[in-house]
C-alpha cells in the first residue's frame, strides 16, 4: 500500500529509522559514495506558495538519488486555473513516481493525497510541516547523539505548522516540549492532545521569563507565516516580548542549541546575534532538509 507523509503521525512507527537513514546516507554521500537508490524515478513538486529550501533540497536530493524532479508552480499549471485537485492527482500519478505538495490548506493536501495513486509528501500546509520537523530532529540527533528525554522549547506562533509538527515530533521522539506563545496563538487542542498520548511533558504558557530554563533546544519561527500577511502589523504588536535574544538563551543549558526553519526575520522572532551565534545550528538544518528528505523519499518509495 502507498504511504504518504502529510502529518508527523504518518511516521510515528519509523521516525528514528528515517533519521538514522538520513544521517547514514549523508555520511556515505560526503565520502564520495553514490547513493543512487532511485535511478530513473521522478518526483513532481507542486508549489502553491513560495520556497527556497524545499524546492532546492528536494530537487538536488532527487538528483543525488539518481532520479529527477519537476517544479510545478500553481501559477503555471491548470490547477491554478480551476482544474480539480482530484484530476491533477490522478493525472500526475500517471507520470511521476512520487508527489511533493506545498499547499495553502491541509484540506487541499488531504484531497490530493486521497486521489493520488503514488505517495504524497507534504512540503508544508497551514497545519503541519513534517519534512522540516523530521529534519530538525535529525539535526538535534547529530548534535546531541540522542533525542529521548531532551527538553525542547519553542517560542512564538504556537498555532502555526511548525509548532504543531514539533508537538507531534517531540511526542514520537520522547522529548519534552514547552510552547511559549501569547494565549491567542496557542496550538490547536488536537496537536496538544496527540502529543500528550506519547507520555511526554507538554506545557503551553504565555510567560516568557525563565521559559527556557534547562532547555536543550530552543526554536522559533516567523510570526507571520505564508497566508498570514494581512495580519502582519497586528501580529508584530501581539508578539512583542517573544523575540529570542541573548537574554532568552541564558537560562538554557550551556550547550543548548538554537533552531529556526528559515526564512528568518531578524529582530522580530529572533535577533541576528542569536541566529548567527555559536549556539545556532540553522544552516545545518537547512542542509539537512536534503538528507532527511532523501531518507523520506527512499522510505516512502519502498
Ligand atoms: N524552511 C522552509 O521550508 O523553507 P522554504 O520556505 O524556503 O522552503
Ligand atoms: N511557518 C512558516 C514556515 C516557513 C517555512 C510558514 O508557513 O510560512
Amino acid at each position: 500500500m502507498k504511504r504518504n507523509l502529510i502529518s508527523m503521525l504518518d511516521v510515528k512507527d519509523d521516525l528514528e529509522r528515517i533519521i538514522d537513514l538520513g544521517i547514514k546516507l549523508k555520511k556515505e554521500s560526503k565520502k564520495g559514495e553514490a547513493i543512487e537508490l532511485l535511478k530513473g524515478k521522478t518526483l513532481g513538486m507542486i508549489f502553491e506558495k513560495s520556497s527556497t529550501r524545499t524546492r532546492v533540497s528536494f530537487e538536488v536530493g532527487m538528483t543525488k538519488l539518481g532520479g529527477h524532479a519537476i517544479f510545478l508552480s500553481t501559477n503555471d499549471i491548470q490547477l491554478g486555473r480551476g482544474e480539480t485537485i482530484e484530476d491533477t492527482a490522478l493525472v500526475l500519478s500517471r507520470y511521476v513516481d512520487i508527489i511533493m505538495y506545498r499547499a495553502k490548506s491541509n484540506k487541499a493536501m488531504k484531497e490530493l493525497a486521497k486521489h493520488a495513486t503514488v505517495p504524497v509528501i507534504s512540503g508544508l500546509d497551514d497545519k503541519e510541516h513534517p519534512c522540516q520537523v523530521i529534519t530538525d530532529l535529525m539535526t538535534i540527533k547529530e548534535h546531541k547523539s540522542n533525542l529521548k528525554g531532551l527538553n525542547f522549547v519553542y517560542l512564538g506562533d504556537g498555532k502555526n505548522n511548525m509548532a504543531h509538527s514539533y508537538l507531534l515530533g517531540c511526542g514520537i521522539a520522547g522529548m519534552n516540549i514547552r510552547i511559549v506563545s501569547p494565549k491567542k496563538y496557542w496550538p490547536d487542542e488536537y496537536y496538544v492532545k496527540e502529543a500528550k498520548k506519547f507520555g511526554i511533558k507538554v506545557e503551553i504558557t504565555d510567560i516568557v521569563k525563565n521559559s527556557t530554563k534547562d532547555a536543550d533546544v530552543i526554536a522559533t519561527d516567523t510570526w507571520v507565516s505564508m497566508g498570514d500577511e494581512k495580519e502582519k502589523e497586528k501580529r508584530i504588536k501581539e508578539f512583542q516580548g517573544y523575540t529570542t535574544d541573548k537574554n532568552i538563551m541564558k537560562p538554557a543549558k550551556s550547550d543548548a542549541i538554537f533552531m529556526h526553519c528559515l526564512p528568518a526575520y531578524y529582530d522580530y522572532e529572533v535577533t541576528k546575534e542569536v541566529a548567527h551565534g555559536k549556539q545556532s545550528v540553522i544552516f545545518d538544518e537547512a542542509e539537512n532538509r536534503m538528507w532527511a528528505q532523501i531518507a523520506i523519499i527512499v522510505t516512502l518509495s519502498k
